[in-house]
């Protein structure tokens, strides 16, 4: 899968599939048009699993927010790459532990922002939320937003980057991407990051996989699990480390739902965090002490 116009921005082409609306009729959503269908339809018949695969990138996420929140005490997210809006959403995951839990939620596809802008609001009583739309691969523009400069930079923030990096090249650095962004946050930030792999794949799906047609479903890099470690290369991994998505703390989950065999998930999750003057929970009381970071060799063995 590549990039069908490299002067246009994928979710810009006319008649295109878009990330985020196939992403939303993967997940039996309904705001999706005819080329999303046919896209997600396509990496179905490629990869019939495809469907416990967004799962768990959305249940990921549903954990990666509450760890942040209930166990590491942040309470600044910004979630860049925010998808169709499906309850329940970054916030109110987040107000549930802490209602004064700030969040700017970023997008670079309009579309995915108009929904935002429109669905993704506050209950009564809680913290405000941002919208901002910004391209991750543009982490100085995002840095200097008003809405990210209007968090408190003497508290860390939780950044979500959550199935998001596999949309980015190899040749647009994702890793410096992901750096650039924490070092321009206040120490003890924290990146979640989830990310599509072929590892476990049997190799007749990956052969569908790489069968599907160049250019009709946008630009899109699988990564090996080193290339995944890569990215967090240099940060403080927190436990369980890099591991196949639904072996990241499934004691997180509030579904009940079976945890997905890894050749059908087909993703890893990570956390990780720049160090802080203090370790353990940065802020106040009611937070569980966050646990505490493994080293690299750790993070190898997972
Ligand atoms: C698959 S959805 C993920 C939604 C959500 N993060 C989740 O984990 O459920 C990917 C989202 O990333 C957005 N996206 C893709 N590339 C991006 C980029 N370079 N900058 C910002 N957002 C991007 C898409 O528009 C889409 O909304």
């Amino acid at each position: 899968m590549t990039s069908s116009n490299a002067e246009q921005p994928p979710y810009l082409v006319p008649g295109g599939p878009r990330t985020a609306s196939r992403y939303d009729y993967l997940l039996g959503g309904k705001d999706h048009l005819r080329d999303d269908r046919a896209s997600g339809e396509a990496l179905a018949a490629a990869f019939p699993d495809i469907g416990i695969a967004v799962r768990e990138l959305r249940r990921f996420m549903h954990r990666a927010v509450r760890y942040l929140v209930a166990e590491a005490g942040i309470r600044q997210l910004v979630d860049i790459g925010v998808g169709i809006p499906k309850p329940p959403n970054v916030h109110d995951i987040a107000h549930r532990y802490a209602p004064d839990t700030r969040v700017v939620y970023a997008d670079h596809d309009p579309v995915v922002m108009a929904h935002a802008r429109a669905l993704l609001t506050p209950a009564a009583g809680c913290a405000p939320l941002d919208y901002l739309e910004a391209d991750l691969r543009h982490p100085d523009a995002i840095l200097a937003s008003p809405a990210v400069r209007s968090l408190d930079h003497d508290q860390p923030v939780g950044l979500l980057i959550l199935a998001v990096l596999h949309f980015i090249t190899d040749d647009e650095h994702p890793g410096n991407l992901v750096r650039a962004l924490l070092g321009g946050l206040p120490p003890g930030s924290h990146v979640a990051i989830s990310h599509t792999t072929f590892d476990p794949l049997p190799a007749e799906i990956r052969a569908n996989l790489d069968r599907l047609a160049p250019g009709q479903h946008g630009t899109f890099q699988a990564r090996t699990r080193d290339q995944v470690a890569a990215l967090v290369d240099g940060l403080d991994v927190v436990a369980p480390g890099l591991v196949p998505i639904s072996h990241w703390r499934p004691d997180l989950n509030t579904d009940g739902d079976e945890l997905a065999e890894p050749a059908k998930a087909a993703g890893y999750a990570v956390i990780a965090r720049t160090p802080s003057a203090a370790s353990g929970p940065q802020r106040g009381a009611g937070a569980v002490a966050a646990r505490p970071a493994i080293s690299p060799q750790q993070q190898v063995r997972q």
